[in-house]
């Protein structure tokens, strides 16, 4: 089938790559010029296991291409994704400026009965007034739809969640519409859900909140643990078992961040202040975070008598392993803080420290994790880089000036570090 998708971030690229992977014929189309020239020649701007490969087969095999024009992309194309950015405003509602512009393009340019898809997060009620926009916009009148279909991709396991969805939702009050979602999914295997476009939408938010809450709930958990001398991740062990709770998302940590949670969570309190609901439980999520965030500065603090002038190796920006991004990173939060309370901060992490040297100015970079931790007083592990639980720990020791591992995901082997002579503290524990 003919697809075009609107804009080439995660979303969009991962989307557009992997239904060119299933056979269809797929155009992704962005206004911007270089990236698209970078994208054609087969240069992935973000660190996605799998997906290069599958951009240069579908390039190479003429599924896929790359362009700037979107007039052209939306004419020959059934079903058209918007997948543009909607980042936070001032009040933490998502911003539909790009969502907007991309509706009225694809007005100007509709040429036959097309399915638009919405794939970006937008608050509820998006699908209509994309609708709306599109319907006051056209030139001349063509039928379409508009409908939600939410993505539930992880970063830095997108194309297996792709290809293997938990669920497909599709929101849509047209059955011609929702029909021809149904085909195009087709060699997908999962449960597919019609529904209207505003649980659609709904869907979208309640979920990734949910597994924000369950994260912030184990956190406030892990600090409770801390004071009563629990440990936390035996207590997550235990309540995982319980199949209501299951063992996914109960890790203790920073607090969660990235480009989805805080951003939807946000979102969705938005949402409700504007329908006159008051989500305290949502805001307690957010605070919990936040506070989580401290914490762990407050640790690496304390484990090293105070910033002033203290060296502190930081493992880890990006904002979760197997990613390159740092967006609203629980570790680019710590680190600021410490080098704003007068720490000197070296940091490594295998994937992120690009992204990293623009956000951390007043941080320095390390070219290996060895490097980072020479002559520091603390060793703070942000991200659950697995490279980081099979490092030479003994040469560590020798390197660090004072051997302390501030360990906030709880990923080393607390008993391995202690035996080697380091003062260990994890989160929780
Ligand atoms: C999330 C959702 O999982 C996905 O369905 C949605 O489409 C986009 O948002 P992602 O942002 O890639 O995906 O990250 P995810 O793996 O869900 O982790 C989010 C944050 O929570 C990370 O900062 C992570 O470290 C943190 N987290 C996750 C914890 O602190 N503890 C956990 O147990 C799980």
């Amino acid at each position: 089938m003919d697809c075009c998708v609107i804009g080439t971030g995660y979303v969009g690229l991962v989307t557009g790559a992997c239904l060119a992977e299933l056979g269809n014929h797929v155009i992704a189309a962005d206004m911007d010029e270089q990236k698209i020239q970078s994208l054609s020649a087969g240069h992935i701007p973000i660190y996605e296991a799998e997906l290069e490969a599958i951009v240069e087969r579908n390039l190479k095999n003429g599924n896929l291409t790359f362009t700037t024009e979107v007039h052209e992309a939306v004419s020959e194309s059934e079903f058209v994704f918007i997948t543009v950015g909607t980042p936070s405003d001032a009040e933490g509602r998502a911003d539909l400026t790009n969502v907007d512009n991309v509706a009225r393009d694809i007005a100007r340019a509709l040429d036959g009965y097309t399915v638009i898809i919405n794939k970006s997060t937008v608050p509820v009620g998006s699908t209509k007034r994309v609708q709306r926009i599109i319907e006051e916009s056209m030139p001349q009148y063509h039928e379409f739809d508009v409908v939600s279909n939410p993505e539930f991709l992880r970063e830095g396991t997108a194309v297996f969640d792709f290809m293997n969805p938990s669920r497909i939702v599709i929101g849509s009050d047209s059955q011609k519409a929702a029909m021809r979602m149904t085909e195009l999914y087709h060699g997908l295997n999962a449960p597919l859900l019609v529904t209207d476009p505003v649980s659609a939408e709904m869907i979208k938010y309640a979920s990734n909140v949910f597994l924000a809450t369950k994260v912030s709930y184990t956190n406030a958990v892990a600090n409770l643990c801390e004071a009563v001398g629990a440990d936390i991740r035996e207590v997550t062990l235990g309540m995982g078992y319980d199949e209501r709770i299951g063992f996914e998302f109960l890790k203790a940590g920073p607090g969660f961040g990235g480009s989805c949670f805080p951003k939807d969570c946000r979102a969705l309190l938005a949402i409700a202040r504007e329908n006159g609901y008051d989500f305290e439980l949502l805001e307690g999520v957010l605070k919990v975070n936040l506070e989580q965030h401290e914490k762990m500065v407050e640790k690496v603090a304390r484990a090293a008598e105070g910033l002033e002038g203290r060296r502190i190796c930081a493992l880890g920006v990006a904002f979760k392993a197997n990613t390159d991004d740092i967006r609203e990173s629980p570790a680019v939060y710590v680190i600021k803080r410490l080098v704003e309370r007068g720490a000197s901060v070296m940091v490594y992490d295998p994937q992120a420290i690009q992204n990293a040297r623009v956000e951390l100015p007043g941080a320095t970079f390390a070219s290996d994790p060895y490097e980072a931790a020479e002559g520091a007083v603390v060793l703070a592990l942000l991200t659950e880089w697995d490279e980081f639980k099979w490092l030479d720990y003994e040469r560590i020791l020798g390197l660090m000036e004072t051997p302390y591992v501030v360990d906030t995901r709880n990923c080393l082997d607390p008993a391995m570090l202690r035996k080697l002579g380091f003062t260990y503290e994890g989160v929780g524990r």
